[in-house]
């Protein structure tokens, strides 16, 4: 068994409880320049919006672009702080989509939309999960794509204006947006309507960012108005983190990758990436005659081959059969794996999820130290999409992490698992932005 070198892999990817440290210092160092319009890793993003009171009424539309499907759905509040999903369509968004003129793109968008609402005239949050320059509620410049997206002509511009326009040309003028949301703010607000406690969103998906409640008096940036007590969401696109110690193998995936040096955070974190991560390491163990004795790769020398969900799989696979590993890796062309090799596997696939869901725990120790340096009061972070929710031991394993960075007083910290949150969220500003016009006159760098 080749020691020396998975001693390494284990050095590179088993983070204890100094690195943590390390990350959480160097994660709010970060925050603060972010919030100060300093140069940083953060970009800290007013989003012009807080947690609303829950008193707001009617039925409003919600469109969510994430960064694998597109959904859309209708929405009914109360006004009472209850909301019920009435509808709701999904749609894949093929590679062709991601490839697209923007004109094609918001089309695609603006067509399903079209299909989906009977109503007039109606009221739209827009969930866009990708990293935008907020300048209004309901208004954004799009900064770059990011998750392999590469929609022509669209980075620089207003993305509610590119969607606009495309509605206005298939004859719904009546449909207006009136709030432009990223995932995890409409995650933070949709737990936050009933959970008082709610003052952080967190989404592990294909990518990953969290979002929280900040004072107004405390974003040095803000150029608007700044009432006592007011707090305002901050989005803080954490994956563009880049200030942690990767591997060789996240140095080639970056290398690789369609963004190289941005998005080094979700590189190590993000669905979109964290089968790739592990496919690598295995290669390197192929080739360096560590793994399947001098058998060739088969598919697992082909980029992207390795997806995330399999690091599911391998990780709840019996370790005495291991006959779902085996069952992936025959997929792959490599058949009649030995015990040890299939073992091997499965180390590295729980490595590089351990590494993920530790990294993240300690970003979210950060944002929790951020708003609460003692954790004198209780905290719900409203959690979405796939990694958190469908890996076995994802969760379990950032908990164990924030228990060791937080001690008892990590019991303070509620983990809620908040589906469809992003979307749900999307129609509740949307009927805030209705009703409400504060700070809808600010800007920031
Ligand atoms: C990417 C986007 C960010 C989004 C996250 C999760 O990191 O930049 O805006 O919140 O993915 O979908």
């Amino acid at each position: 068994m080749p020691d020396k070198f998975l001693k390494k892999l284990q050095a590179d990817f088993d983070l204890g409880l100094s690195d943590c440290r390390k990350i959480i210092s160097a994660f709010s160092s970060e925050m603060s320049k972010g919030l100060a319009g300093q140069k940083s890793s953060l970009k800290m993003i007013p989003a012009y919006v807080d947690v609303p009171a829950g008193s707001e009424q009617g039925r409003f539309i919600a469109i969510d672009l994430g960064g694998t499907n597109l959904r859309v759905l209708e929405i009914e509040l109360n006004g009472r702080g209850g909301l019920r999903k009435l509808k709701e369509k999904k749609y894949v968004i093929d590679k062709k989509h991601t490839l697209a003129s923007s004109g094609q793109f918001f089309g695609f968008i603006a067509d399903k939309i079209k299909g989906f609402v009977s109503d007039h005239p109606v009221e739209a949050g827009f969930t866009f999960s990708f990293p935008v320059k907020q300048t209004a509620p309901a208004a954004g410049v799009l900064i770059r794509w990011n998750k392999d997206f590469a929609v022509r002509g669209a980075v620089g511009k207003d993305v509610v204006g590119l969607l606009n326009g495309q509605l206005l040309a298939r004859g719904l003028p009546d449909l207006r947006i009136t709030a432009l949301v990223n995932d995890t703010v409409g995650t933070l607000v949709c737990r936050g309507y009933s959970d008082r406690h709610c003052d952080v969103g967190l989404i592990l998906g294909t990518g990953t960012n969290a979002c929280y409640r900040e004072d107004l008096a405390k974003i040095g940036k803000w150029k608007g108005p700044k009432s006592a007590g007011e707090k305002m969401i901050i989005n803080i696109e954490w994956g563009d983190f880049d200030q942690i110690k990767t591997s060789p193998y996240d140095k080639l995936l970056d290398r690789q990758s369609a963004n190289p040096g941005k998005q080094i955070l979700e590189k190590m974190v993000g669905g979109m990436y964290l089968g790739e991560v592990a496919r690598l390491v295995l290669v390197d163990l192929v080739k360096r005659k560590m793994l399947f004795s001098g058998q060739p790769a088969g598919k697992l020398s082909l980029q992207k081959s390795f997806k995330s969900e399999y690091l599911s799989v391998i990780e709840a696979d019996s370790p005495s059969g291991l006959r779902q590993t085996r069952n992936i890796l025959s997929g792959l062309g490599i058949k009649n794996v030995s015990r040890p090799d299939a073992r091997l596997v499965k180390n590295v696939c729980e490595l590089t999820a351990k590494r993920a869901s530790i990294i993240s725990a300690a970003c979210l120790a950060a944002v929790i130290k951020h708003i609460d340096r003692n954790l004198k009061n209780k905290h719900t972070v409203a959690i979405d999409g796939s990694v958190y929710e469908k890996h076995p031991v994802f969760a379990k394993q950032m908990r164990k992490a924030l228990q060791a960075i937080f001690g008892q007083k990590a019991q303070k910290i509620k983990m809620a698992l908040t589906k469809d949150g992003s979307g749900v969220g999307a129609a509740v500003i949307a009927a805030v932005a209705g009703t409400k016009k504060s700070n809808s006159a600010g800007t920031h760098d």
